[in-house]
């Protein structure tokens, strides 16, 4: 939820750290900090507000000056946003310095210890805390930082990814990791410390995500050593290659990372099938499912645990693998499924959705899940991420970095990985002759030049969305594969441009939602020309016999819809299983150019962070 950024190196930390903290806004934007140690004293400063704040206000009040320095932009958990309780922290003597992204579940207690022996707080976090009780632990057994955090880190509760250094010994700084993720990036003769790599992808390629309850003391000139925080054993890194370059990370050229995302979907569907997606030989090759297809061949059921789009998407996946493949599948909110004590049976396998790698309500359900015997396979965008290691296997999608808070190649490219699983299964299944499954697995391979297609409605799209730009509530409505599709189109307006959209099988418009009909509400309408075309139709002509504007996404060529809606997007046809692909474009770009005439912050919205990591 938080972003954290370190550096200890030859060059100066305060330039990396902001724009690595620039590049972490996304995980969190409420308040920004930075400490820099400059040979002699701890320089730090700390703001409510965004990285752009911290900037101005630690350029008049600090010298930004030294090679060691640790950054944070911070999401609230404990604590309101100010500048009090903005990161980093300092114990009380000054001379230790941290940095924090996660909970301390049992922060209280530890606090009322810490009170009785004489310290002393400003702020209301649990950061503050732990850096107090690692200094206790410190000065008490008379150790090491490291020693301290590994044995302060055995009394907490809860998720963190901590950067502490200690003034007294500005050569290290010690990490430690559980349940947030951090990564560290290894240059030549000096060390990145980060939530992610976009921070250090610029300055190295190598870097070890920490597992959960692994430590790390970061010193210069020294191998990266890693130790088990609960039974001190060594780990060694696994030092990955990283692909990600710099530019995928900019805006490239568009005004907000969302638009960039949603153009690059053509791309990142390709990039998600290339390699696993072989037509002329009509085959699917994906190596986290291949050695693992008994697991699905035999299940009893498929259960999808996921949040948000994410959820959407499994929702669609749904439809497909009940069609394609006959195993019935079950969809979940991750939150409620941790919670409900579900049955869960050793040959159900579980499917854990996650653009982020690290939803705090998805990694719980996963955890369930193997607790309860079953296989839990998973789908994430973020290589090496918590739910990325804590599933039994996995797929990744190969979206690339998604900064926009508002997910969109996410989604595509989640049912694209979960409609190769589905047809890799239905043709072990034999459900699938070979003829059929390569004109699947052809028309598969055209969705990026129809997503393109689908793209060049920007323009109408535009002039549309200035109609409905003032709207108050929005209808979205869908049939089949589409009717997660409507539930993605509405939560994608409500969380950018703020407007209460709902999203609604179109045919449960007459069980209720057909009474808010009139001149004030649009409905956007999938009416694509596959899966009851007939029936859409008629609750077109029911909303319009009602005055309803009617805003409709049809397959190119269409001419009933377009006879009675007020406004028609033309997407390209294709498979109906495979609509979903196209027909959530249109409405990702309604949503994107309805909140920018909102004048609302689109890559950032209120009160929303791009990875909710904690409940
Ligand atoms: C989607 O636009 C939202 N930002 C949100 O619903 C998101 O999909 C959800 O929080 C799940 O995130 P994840 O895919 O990273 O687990």
């Amino acid at each position: 939820m938080c972003g954290i950024v370190g550096y200890i190196g030859h060059r100066d930390a305060y330039p990396v750290i902001i724009k690595g903290l620039e590049r972490l806004e996304y995980r969190g934007y409420d308040s920004a900090g930075i400490a820099l140690y400059d040979g002699n004293t701890v320089n730090l400063c700390k703001t409510k507000g965004k990285v752009e704040d911290l900037k101005k206000k630690s350029k008049l009040e600090i010298s930004l000056n030294g090679n060691l320095g640790i950054g944070h932009t911070r999401w609230a958990t404990h604590g309101v946003p100010n500048d009090i309780n903005s990161h980093p922290h300092y114990s009380n003597s000054g001379d230790l310095v941290i940095i924090h992204n996660g909970i301390i579940e049992n922060y209280e207690s530890i606090k009322k210890e810490l009170i009785k022996r004489g310290y002393t707080f400003e702020s209301d976090t649990d950061t503050e805390v732990l850096v107090n009780l690692i200094e206790e632990v410190k000065s008490k057994e008379n150790v090491m930082l490291g020693q301290a955090v590994q044995i302060a880190l055995n009394e907490v509760v809860g998720a963190y990814a901590i950067a502490v250094f200690d003034k007294n010994k500005p050569d290290e700084i010690v990490v430690a990791k559980l349940g947030s993720p951090l990564a560290i990036g290894i240059g030549e003769n000096e060390f990145f410390i980060a939530s992610d790599a976009s921070p250090f992808i610029e300055f190295t390629n190598n870097a070890v995500y920490l597992e959960d309850e692994e430590m790390a003391i970061v010193r210069l000139g020294k191998e990266i050593k890693l130790r088990k925080i609960k039974n001190d054993a060594v780990a060694y890194p696994n030092i990955l290659e990283l692909q990600m370059n710099i530019e995928e990370i900019e805006k490239g050229g568009f005004d907000h990372f969302m638009l960039k995302e949603i153009y690059e979907q053509p791309r990142a569907i390709l990039d998600t099938y290339r390699g696993r997606l072989l037509a002329e030989q009509g085959i699917v090759k994906m190596a986290g499912i291949d050695q693992h297809l008994d697991k699905f061949l035999n299940a009893n059921r498929i259960i999808i645990v996921a949040c948000g789009t994410s959820w959407h998407a499994g929702l669609v996946a749904e439809y497909i693998f009940e069609n394609l493949t006959r195993i019935p599948v079950e969809v979940e909110y991750a939150s409620e499924f941790r919670y409900r004590n579900p049955v869960i049976n050793k040959d159900d396998v579980v499917i854990a959705i996650s653009q982020s790698g690290e939803t705090a309500d998805t990694l719980a359900a996963i955890k369930l899940a193997k607790e309860n015997g079953a296989f839990v396979f998973g789908v994430c965008n973020v290589v090496g991420s918590s739910i990325a290691r804590e599933t039994h296997a996995g797929a990744y999608t190969h979206a690339g970095p998604e900064i926009g808070v508002a997910s969109t190649k996410a989604f595509t490219t989640q049912i694209t990985v979960l409609t190769l699983l589905a047809l890799n299964l239905a043709k072990e299944k034999e459900l699938f002759t070979d003829v059929q499954f390569r004109e699947y697995l052809t028309e598969l391979e055209t969705i990026p030049a129809k997503v393109e297609k689908a793209l060049e409605s920007n323009s109408l799209i535009e002039i549309i969305s200035d109609v409905y730009k003032d709207s108050t509530n929005c209808l979205y409505l869908g049939r089949g594969y589409n009717f997660p599709v409507a539930l993605e189109g509405a939560l994608k307006l409500k969380e950018i441009s703020y407007i209460h959209a709902e999203g609604y099988p179109a045919a449960e418009m007459k069980h209720g939602p057909i009474a808010l009909i009139d001149e004030q509400m649009p409905v956007f309408v999938i009416a694509t020309n596959k899966g009851h075309y007939e029936k859409v139709v008629s609750n077109i002509q029911e909303i319009k016999s009602r005055k309803g504007k009617i805003i409709a996404i049809v397959t190119e060529g269409d001419e009933q819809v377009k006879e009675l809606a007020d406004h028609c997007i033309e997407i390209p046809e294709t498979f109906e299983s495979l609509t979903p692909l196209l027909t959530t474009i249109p409405l990702q770009l309604l949503s994107y150019h309805i909140a920018v005439m909102r004048n609302c912050n689109v890559d950032q919205p209120r009160n929303l962070a791009k990875s909710v990591t904690v409940e």
